[in-house]
């Protein structure tokens, strides 16, 4: 999905959409969908950014990622996506390996929902087409039942009434909540979310996180690297905290932000909240 166009026009939530997202629990695989990722290193040249990172996260859990900038988030999302290779250590998702050779990457890849910082529709498309065309066209689902589906994933996200627009006529929160819809169209085991927030302007952050936060209490494993401290606080289980490609922190909420360890945490937490 990276390789689809970049679309991010920010236009304003019209006032009479707000509050827009009375979601309802979004359907998801609850109960599938865990992570274990072990020892797992990337270099890019010489430098290594992922150096020896372990992490399980359990079906249904959501764990929330921050760290400044370069640490190596979206780098481990996009290993444990397989949208990079590892240089070592090993990821699995429900118990079975995904790295290494002989592994059908689309296959691992159709088991994963990826929702990026840019939502990449295709701006010529409908929502409606954007939803359902990696239905069609990857899982070879009818017209009929994609279109069913993506009206369902769109009622989930509080859009079903945008189907026939076009994103360009669509707020960048709205823009980011049908990216969210198509990845839950293809009914992913769990979901990634490589800080999906950061793009919007300030006011139309909160549609998002809610349907994030519906999406968690539907019981779908996600893994969601974020700035937004609050909504790391309300919805995670755990909250991993990595700098220079390490996990140095790793717990609930209240020992990550209210009881903080090590100094670069500290460092790191006065600098954010
Ligand atoms: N394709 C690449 N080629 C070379 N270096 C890369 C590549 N992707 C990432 N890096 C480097 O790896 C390090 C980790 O990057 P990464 O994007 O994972 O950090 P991040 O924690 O997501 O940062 P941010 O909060 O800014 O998004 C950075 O130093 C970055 O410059
Ligand atoms: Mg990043």
């Amino acid at each position: 999905m990276t390789d689809l166009p970049l679309h991010s026009s920010k236009h304003r939530e019209s006032s009479s959409e707000v509050p827009a997202v009375s979601v309802a629990v979004v359907s998801g695989n609850a109960g599938a969908g865990s992570v274990r990722v072990e020892g797992v290193r990337k270099c890019f040249g010489p430098v290594e950014v992922l150096k020896g990172i372990d992490l399980r996260v359990a079906p249904g859990e959501v764990v929330c990622i921050i760290g400044p900038s370069g640490s190596g988030k979206s780098t481990l999302l996009r290993v444990i996506n397989r949208l990079e290779e590892p240089d070592g250590g090993r990821v699995f998702i429900d118990d079975e390996e995904i790295t290494g050779k002989g592994v059908d990457i689309n296959a691992v890849r159709s088991r994963l929902g990826m929702v990026f910082q840019n939502f990449n529709l295709f701006p010529h498309m409908t929502v409606l087409a954007n939803v359902t065309i990696a239905l069609r066209q990857v899982k070879g689902i009818s017209k009929a039942e994609a279109e069913r589906i993506a009206r369902d994933r769109l009622e989930d996200v509080g859009l079903a009434e945008k189907a026939n627009s076009r994103p360009a006529q669509l707020s960048g929160g709205q823009q980011q909540r049908v990216a969210i819809a198509r990845a839950l169209a293809m009914q992913p085991e769990l979901m990634l979310f490589d800080e999906v927030t950061s793009a919007l302007d300030p006011e139309l952050v909160k549609g998002v996180l809610d349907v994030m936060t519906n999406l968690a209490k539907g019981g779908m494993t996600m893994v969601v690297v974020t700035h937004e401290m609050g909504f790391a606080r309300r919805v995670a289980d755990r909250v991993v905290f990595m700098d220079q490609g390490k996990v140095v922190e790793a717990g609930s909420p209240e020992q990550l932000f209210d009881d903080p360890q090590s100094d670069r945490l500290k460092k790191f937490l006065a600098e954010v909240l």
